[in-house]
């Protein structure tokens, strides 16, 4: 009995593994966006960065033609953005934090990223009354409870056959 239980724990962080190395592979741009619980809007652009690590990363948020924010300090947000946006940029995310988002019709945002000449841009729609509230562990578990399910059941099925 310990000893299953001792499996099942390898077998979990193993899974776990598998997973994270998953989704840093993703090759394209993706954007989510969720609600905080202070009903601020926060989206996270995941990209694949170039692989020069030295070459300087940039990435910027626009709606309906607008600068939202961006990690260039050289280039000021909108008015109607100022002091509200903040963008920050990581290995493979950007991420915006946006104070004050409005209830009214669902707009574009877009996510762009700048690693060498040409920026590449990914849209998504922002609703606020469709968003979900933020929670780092429910994609994880969306994305990935069918695989572990998968990872952690086969073994153990071995082990009780
Ligand atoms: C930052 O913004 C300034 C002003 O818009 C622009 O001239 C400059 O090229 C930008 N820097 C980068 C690395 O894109
Ligand atoms: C967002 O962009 C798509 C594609 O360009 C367009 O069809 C849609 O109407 C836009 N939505 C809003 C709310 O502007």
């Amino acid at each position: 009995m310990q000893y299953t239980v001792v499996r099942m724990m390898y077998y979990t962080v193993f899974a776990t593994f598998l997973l994270l190395g998953a989704a840093s592979a993703q090759t394209s741009l993706q954007l989510s966006s969720c609600l905080t619980k202070e009903q601020n809007l926060e989206m996270v652009c995941k990209f694949t960065p170039a692989s020069d690590p030295k070459l300087q990363k940039i990435c910027y948020y626009m709606t309906e033609n607008k600068l939202v924010g961006s990690t260039n300090t050289s280039s000021p947000p909108d008015s109607t953005f100022k002091n509200r946006a903040t963008v920050s940029i990581a290995d493979n995310i950007c991420k915006l934090y946006l104070k004050g988002l409005s209830d009214d019709k669902p707009k574009n945002y877009t996510c762009f990223i700048k690693q060498t000449t040409t920026p590449v841009p990914i849209t998504a729609v922002v609703d606020k009354s469709k968003l979900q509230t933020c929670s780092g562990w429910c994609v994880m578990q969306h994305s990935g409870a069918a695989l572990l399910l998968t990872f952690l059941t086969l073994p153990l099925l071995s082990e009780l056959l």
